[in-house]
């Protein structure tokens, strides 16, 4: 597999250390720097830099040209013809469903999105305004606790009943953390619906009255699922590969997987989006100026959310898809000039053309707008990264699966330590 070698000299080292290069299908080639260790260096990269983790043939991207492709399929094309259930299968299995074998996925999903009575239980041990990541992450791992029976991650049956069952009751029990979260009752899974579809219904319906989904956002919501489905070896699917690794079962992996999406530079960038237009108010070219003035500015820690990404430094493939959907929505919802939406364009337009963005290859990233529909579809922005989460679960169940099917070792990463030297404790 190598087809080159890479010559590395270390001063003090009195003989040249070869590596060899590996090329992938597509993308940069790599060093395997894994023999270093026998020389007694390592390698020092913080943040992952340049560090090629894995080997994967899930998704790829390159950054330079703004693409995303999912088992070789780009973005957008999935994103026009496909839906979330069949990306699902795609992400998973690695090829597109014949339609057998679609009924029979779909069928087999529809089949596990109900919880656990006992579930139910959990919720009641938090507080009524707890964060609803904060209960995912928690029920997630939970759900291992009911599961003993097929959790042998050796075994590729089991490692597929816990995929299947994931993906079908991350719904739910998103939907019942929201339901938690403004005192209104459960609602059971709907079987007859679609997998969006069945999302709005738990999230929306109330026993009080008949509630029909909304095609047009039932079909948003599906997009929404679609783009956010897998992004290679991001922050939250390395944390899964690094809990994985460890033989963690995949219910403490996803929720893993959660708590790392959480955060404002990862998943948590949605709701800090809407926060940020929020706090902008209006779309007046001097406030406006203001906001990206403050990005700008070291001093200050404020950052353009939604902007920005450590792969894509053209533009994110997955933010184009966003906008267009973004604006088929707020127009059949006949608020194509909704306030914030006005503010999210001038913003973009603004920083497009400015000089540090331009430099700095800063693009706005799929988050820019997906807070924005999805507010347009009455959904609180404290949910805004439990959908993230929802639907990255494909990604993350996906690359805990290859890893586990492939050899693999414990992820355990070396430091460049710069503490104290040995010393010996005070006698007194
Ligand atoms: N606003 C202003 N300046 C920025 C921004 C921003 N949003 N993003 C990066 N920069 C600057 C940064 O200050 C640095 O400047 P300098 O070279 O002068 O020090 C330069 O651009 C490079 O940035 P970096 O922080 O080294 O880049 P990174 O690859 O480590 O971080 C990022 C990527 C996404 C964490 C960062 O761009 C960011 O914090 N963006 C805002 C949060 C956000 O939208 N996150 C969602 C990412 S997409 C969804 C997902 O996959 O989770």
């Amino acid at each position: 597999m190598a087809d080159r070698k890479a010559t590395l000299t270390v001063d003090g080292l009195d003989k040249a250390i070869e590596l060899p290069v590996y090329s992938g299908s597509m993308g940069p080639d790599v060093v395997d720097v894994r023999d270093l260790v026998g020389q007694g260096i390592f390698t020092y990269d913080p943040g992952f830099m340049a560090t090629s983790s894995c080997q994967s043939a899930i998704t790829y991207i390159d950054g330079e040209q703004g693409m995303l492709l999912h088992r070789g399929y780009p973005i957008d094309q999935l994103a026009e013809s496909s839906n979330y259930v069949e990306l699902c299968y795609l992400l998973l299995f690695g090829e597109l469903p014949n339609d057998e074998q679609y009924t029979d996925f779909e069928s087999r999903i529809t089949n596990h999105t109900m919880v656990h009575d006992q579930i139910n239980n959990f919720f009641k041990g938090f507080r009524r305004d707890a964060h609803p990541m904060s209960i995912l992450c928690g029920v997630v791992g939970g759900l291992a606790a009911f599961y003993h029976d097929h959790m042998d991650i050796t075994q590729p049956e089991d490692r597929e009943i816990s995929a299947i069952r994931l993906i079908a009751k991350m719904p739910t029990i998103a939907a019942m953390s929201y339901k938690y979260n403004v005192g209104q009752p459960f609602r059971c899974p709907r079987n007859d619906l679609g997998y969006a579809e069945n999302f709005l219904h738990m999230m929306f319906s109330t026993p009080c009255e008949r509630y029909e989904v909304n095609p047009v956002f039932a079909k948003a919501m599906d997009r929404i699922f679609m783009l956010h489905a897998d992004h290679e070896q991001n922050a939250s699917t390395s944390t899964v590969r690094l809990a994985g690794s460890t033989g963690a079962n995949p219910f403490a992996c996803i929720s893993a997987g959660i708590a790392a999406l959480w955060g404002p530079a990862h998943g948590g960038a949605n709701e800090a989006v809407l926060a940020m237009l929020d706090e902008i108010g209006d779309d007046s070219e001097e406030n406006i100026q203001r906001f990206i003035n403050k990005a700008k500015d070291k001093d200050d820690n404020f950052k353009l959310m939604g902007f920005g990404h450590r792969v894509y430094r053209n533009f994110d493939p997955r933010a184009k898809v966003m906008k267009e959907t973004t604006d088929e929505v707020l127009a059949q919802l006949g608020r194509a000039d909704d306030p914030q939406l006005r503010i999210a364009k001038r913003l973009e337009q603004i920083a497009l053309e400015d000089e540090y963005f331009i430099e700095r290859q800063l693009y706005p990233n799929v988050d820019f707008y997906s807070g924005i529909i999805l507010k347009a579809m009455g959904i609180p922005t404290n949910m805004f990264t439990v959908i993230f989460a929802v639907a990255r679960t494909i990604g993350w169940i996906s690359h805990w699966n290859e890893m586990l099917s492939d050899s693999y070792k414990i992820n355990r990463p070396r430091q460049l330590y710069t503490g104290h030297t040995k010393r010996d404790y005070p006698t007194k």
